[in-house]
């Protein structure tokens, strides 16, 4: 029975006895008594009803107690907690439970006999200083810190008491992924405006010199005119490169659906690569394989894989080299990776992209090798190409040109078919890029 009914039946039984009482001792005239009882008994009602409205239904209030009796013990909750969590004692400071993600974090290898002291075993003194401070807040000490773990890793640490028992719980958030995205942008609109500004500047320069010293001397301006073209085309191959790269970004998230043959694509691409190869007198060789299973691929994207690694191998190699490329089909991803690009016994060889689908790697793989017999990338390069604007070539007095983003289009393509990418080079004898990709499933 709740309150307000109590009281409601207690003053309607009462005044309606005291009310009969005095009617049939006659001090009080039967409807006289009747009109008084029938007077209370409304306001009692209008009680009744009227404080239900001022009934709040008690939420619980949000807190962390989870040591009493009928709560979940906290071992079990921190468990459930895909982030690193442990609870802190307020005796001594002793870390008193903790999940496996924190046991990870914090380093706790096997069982201990007694509960590890919190300045043992934490390395990061802001967060020790914090535990401290919270603890002699008492029962509000709680607090948000940002840390700083090595010259890469980031954690932001989540400190609150847990009520029933005076005791802290830390929950730990790496912050890590969130500032190396945060920077990888930043470092792309450095860069992009970097070599944006770089042919600008350059033909700018040749206004200038145009319009001033040079204004008299029409026979220099061909020449000119020419270096101003070249920058023309390579801020608009730039630009396009950017534009290709946001096209794929932005299409990541939708799977590729149509069934395409792989050699079919390269063998367009090769045909359409066949008078640039010509001009530099570089010789296209397409080992066209007997048969390969369909790939389940985009087109153009594939297109643009065998276009960014050919084009690569003819503007590496000189007259006389011969840039040789092959597919097939392999059992699996790892075979696959093996067959594209890992031939060379004596090679320097990086995977720059590995199969992200589990599944998909035991699968059928189908996978092409570009090789040609151009100077060979050094090792230190190896792990950085198909970064966006990184070109190993940098320090050859700048003669061949190109955006550094071509590999990075290649890796993005090849991430959104569940392929993988990988090199072998050996310095003075060529490179060999590789990629491969699940063959369709049968349906
Ligand atoms: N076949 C190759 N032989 C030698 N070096 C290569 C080859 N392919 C790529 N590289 C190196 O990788 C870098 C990145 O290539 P890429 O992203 O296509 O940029 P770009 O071709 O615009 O310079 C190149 O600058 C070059 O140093
Ligand atoms: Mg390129």
């Amino acid at each position: 029975m709740t309150r307000r009914t109590r009281d409601f039946a207690v003053l309607v039984l009462t005044t309606g006895t005291v009310m009969l009482a005095l009617a049939f001792t006659g001090s009080l005239g039967l409807i006289e008594a009747l009109t008084a009882m029938f007077v209370i008994g409304s306001i009692a009602a209008a009680y009744y009803v009227g404080s239900a409205a001022m009934q709040v239904p008690t939420a619980p209030v949000p807190s962390v107690e989870m040591s009493g009796n009928d709560q979940v013990p906290i071992a079990d909750l921190l468990s459930a907690l895909p982030l690193p969590a442990f609870e802190v004692c307020q005796d001594q400071q002793r870390i008193i439970a903790y999940n496996q993600p924190a046991a990870a974090f914090l380093r706790l290898g096997q069982r201990r006999s007694a509960p590890p002291r919190a300045s043992v075993i934490i390395r990061a003194p802001a967060l020790l200083t914090a535990i401290e401070t919270c603890f002699n807040a008492g029962a509000q000490g709680a607090a948000e810190i940002e840390m700083e773990i090595g010259p890469e890793e980031q954690w932001r640490a989540h400190i609150r008491p847990i009520r029933s028992s005076g005791n802290l719980l830390v929950v730990l958030e790496d912050l890590t992924p969130v500032k190396r995205a945060a920077r990888a942008r930043a470092d792309f609109l450095a860069n992009a405006s970097h070599e944006l500004r770089t042919p600008l500047t350059a033909i700018s320069g040749f206004i200038e010199t145009m319009r001033g010293p040079a204004r008299e001397d029409k026979d220099s301006w061909d020449r000119f005119l020419g270096i101003m073209a070249g920058e023309t085309e390579r801020m608009s191959r730039l630009i396009a490169d950017l534009l290709s790269l946001s096209r794929i970004e932005s299409a990541e998230h939708v799977q590729p659906t149509s069934r395409e043959y792989f050699s079919d694509i390269v063998l367009n691409s090769v045909d359409a690569l066949q008078p640039l190869a010509g001009e530099k007198g570089v010789e296209l060789v397409f080992d066209e394989p007997a048969f390969l299973p369909p790939v389940t691929a985009n087109r153009d994207e594939l297109i643009q894989v065998v276009e960014n690694l050919v084009s690569n191998a003819i503007k590496y190699s000189r007259g006389g080299h011969t840039i040789t490329i092959r597919c097939g089909v392999a059992p699996d991803g790892f075979a696959a990776r093996t067959e594209a690009a890992q031939v060379w016994p004596e090679s320097e060889r990086m995977t720059l992209l590995q199969t992200s689908n589990r599944s998909a790697i035991h699968d059928p793989t189908v996978w092409m090798r570009v090789e040609d017999q151009g100077p060979g990338i050094e090792r230190e390069h190896l792990p950085r190409l198909g970064e966006r604007f990184y070109r190993a070539d940098q320090s050859r007095g700048g003669k061949i040109t190109g955006t550094g983003l071509g590999l990075a289009i290649v890796k993005h393509i090849m991430a959104h078919h569940r392929g993988g990418f990988a090199v072998e080079t050996v310095m003075g004898q060529g490179s060999a890029f590789g990629v491969w990709l699940p063959a369709a499933r049968e349906i």
